[in-house]
């Protein structure tokens, strides 16, 4: 049982990134975050970073093959990407989109999600956490499921 952990442009610098809005927790704490709560379930994690849409595009295709779901922070293309929408919709795997920041109370362009109406679930606002949360509520839901 597998879940790949998918970030877009610019979620390799946090830590470094706007720490007031975005904290200090770098990418590699959130991977190895996601890694234990999911190898303490018998789960392995696919990471993926990039600051490219189509690499993204592409990694989502990828999961049909092997990831029962899929954590997203699509970063700045949740506010613009048809491109990454059409691929969530295009594969038969449940994504949850997770936001480190509340997009909400922040600048209006952030308000609208592009991929939120094609996603499982939304987490917002909880800073890296909401990654874990995520990973959870993918391991809960496929509790009965014997691959
Ligand atoms: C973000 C919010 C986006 O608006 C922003 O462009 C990001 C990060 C977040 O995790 O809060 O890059 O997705």
């Amino acid at each position: 049982k597998e879940l790949l952990l998918l970030n877009g442009p610019n979620l390799n610098l946090l830590g470094e990134r706007e720490p007031g809005v975005y904290g200090s927790v770098t990418l590699q704490d959130i991977e190895r975050q996601v890694q234990d709560v999911c190898k303490h379930e018998g789960w392995q994690v696919k990471s993926f970073q990039s600051n490219h849409e189509g690499e993204l595009v592409d990694a989502i295709h990828e999961a049909r093959h092997s990831s029962k779901g899929i954590i997203f922070n699509p970063g700045a293309y949740t506010h613009t990407s048809v491109a990454l929408r059409d691929a969530i919709s295009g594969v038969n795997v449940p994504m949850i989109e997770v936001h480190i920041s509340n997009v909400h109370k922040r600048e209006s362009f952030r308000h609208t999600s592009l991929l939120s109406p094609v996603a499982w679930g939304q987490i917002v606002g909880l800073g890296p956490l909401g990654y874990q949360l995520a990973a959870k509520a993918f391991i809960d839901h496929f509790k009965e499921d014997a691959d």
